[in-house]
């Protein structure tokens, strides 16, 4: 697009986030091709797109453009803070190395301490991941690790991370938008969009099919706000891991509406880990609209969560859980127990809440049952399937 036609959809979108409305519309475009970007997919463009962000960084209101084209881009930092707000037009597809090396690093592209960005374009970052799957000592980079304060990412893909495909941390009043995201389903550790230590973050609209959790909300993070996600192949909608290391703080206000489930291992869950590092309280979580297709857990609530074989099985998770409703989750479930709440037994689960479940297996079409240990949990109408705990929910 020329430079006219990004002002004017810049223009659009800002009156949509009127919270960044007060940029001018008349802004100054860098296009990374007369820094010396070229999209033979083989010449590196580091150089040349820090320089383009340098400049737009610098000017107020400045933007980076890519056009369409396939470019090869190592690792690279766009660091702020600006002088004014940022903006990034992505139109091409970046391809990240596959060098193997690892700079310390942990992820591929960031864009750190930015306040007001905006990163849009229908680009793609391709993460070239199936180099580093499953190979013992390859550095396990996230694609895009964000630190924003003020930022909307609309209609952005992202295909095969190495790790995470998003990483959002430590960042307020962000929203991702229209993101697609694609990897194999049996792609190690490759989360859609992780989110840690943040607030006010909001997703809105996404297909994400991938190898591990579509989305997963960990520790610290206030007012997240997850909606109309397409999840599937993948493990599902999570909060947690939490209680994994010493220091995590607590998680409170999140909500997950009107999500699609496809063939996932799990719908939304919470996991925790047994026995857990850190003591901390996850309240106030709300699951609505939630539907699930031939989904193995719709509803999981695990406090006895270990990644791997080695962990101890003795000890329980310190992390409290309160204050969490799950209403109107429908479908089919691909075991019989669709709501399985396994609550920690020296830290019991209060507060649970189910309201218009509606859940059957998949195949037999019976009612799915629940399970649940250590939790105070209430059905409440209208009556649902299933309508109680097949054990006591105490
Ligand atoms: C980018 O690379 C892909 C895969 O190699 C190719 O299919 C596509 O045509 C390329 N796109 C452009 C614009 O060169
Ligand atoms: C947006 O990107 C996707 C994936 O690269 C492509 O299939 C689609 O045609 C693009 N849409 C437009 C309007 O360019
Ligand atoms: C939570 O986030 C929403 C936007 O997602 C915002 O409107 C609201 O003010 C936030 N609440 C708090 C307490 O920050």
């Amino acid at each position: 697009m020329d430079s006219t036609k990004a002002n004017l959809f810049l223009c659009a979108l800002l009156v949509t986030f009127s919270w960044l409305n007060s940029v001018d519309c008349r802004r100054k475009i860098f296009n990374a091709v007369k820094y010396g970007a070229v999209a033979d997919g083989k010449t590196d463009i580091t150089k040349a797109l820090l320089k383009s962000w340098e400049k737009a960084c610098a000017t107020k209101g400045g933007v980076v453009a890519v056009p369409k084209g396939n470019y090869s881009l190592g690792d690279i930092t766009f660091e702020g803070p600006c002088n004014g707000a940022t903006h990034f037009l992505l139109e091409g597809t970046l391809i990240a190395s596959n060098s193997g090396s690892s700079n310390g690093k942990d992820y591929w592209v960031a864009f750190h301490n930015i306040n007001g960005f905006m990163l849009y374009g229908n680009g793609t970052f391709h993460g070239q991941g199936e180099s580093s799957w499953g190979q013992p000592g390859y550095p396990r980079k996230t694609s895009v690790k964000l630190r924003i304060e003020n930022g909307v990412i609309d209609n952005i893909h992202s295909v095969d991370s190495k790790m995470f495909h998003f990483h959002v941390h430590d960042s307020n009043n962000l929203m991702l938008k229209n993101i697609h995201i694609t990897a194999p389903e049996d792609s190690p550790n490759t989360d859609g969009i992780h989110i840690g230590n943040s607030k006010n973050v909001k997703i809105y609209g996404a297909t994400i099919a991938t190898g591990d959790d579509c989305v997963s909300i960990g520790s610290g993070n206030t007012n997240i706000s997850v909606s109309g996600v397409l999840c599937g192949p993948g493990h599902g909608i999570s909060i947690g891991s939490l209680g994994k290391y010493t220091d995590e703080k607590d998680v409170q206000g999140i909500i997950v509406r009107d999500c699609t489930f496809k063939d996932t291992q799990n719908g939304v869950r919470i996991k925790t880990w047994a026995p857990s590092k850190s003591a901390a309280t996850l309240s106030n979580v709300q699951f609505i609209n939630i539907q699930v297709e031939n989904t193995k857990n719709p509803i999981l609530i695990d406090q006895h969560y270990c990644a791997s074989s080695s962990c101890k099985t003795t000890g329980e998770s310190r992390i409290k859980i309160r204050d969490v409703k799950f209403i109107g989750v429908k479908g089919n479930s691909a075991s019989e127990v669709g709501v399985n709440v396994q609550c920690s037994s020296s830290n019991p689960c209060e507060d649970i809440e189910f309201r218009g479940l509606d859940l059957t297996v998949a195949g037999s079409g019976e009612p799915a049952t629940a399970s649940c240990s250590n939790a105070d949990g209430d059905f409440l109408g209208p009556p649902q399937v299933p309508s109680k705990c097949s054990e006591d929910c105490n």
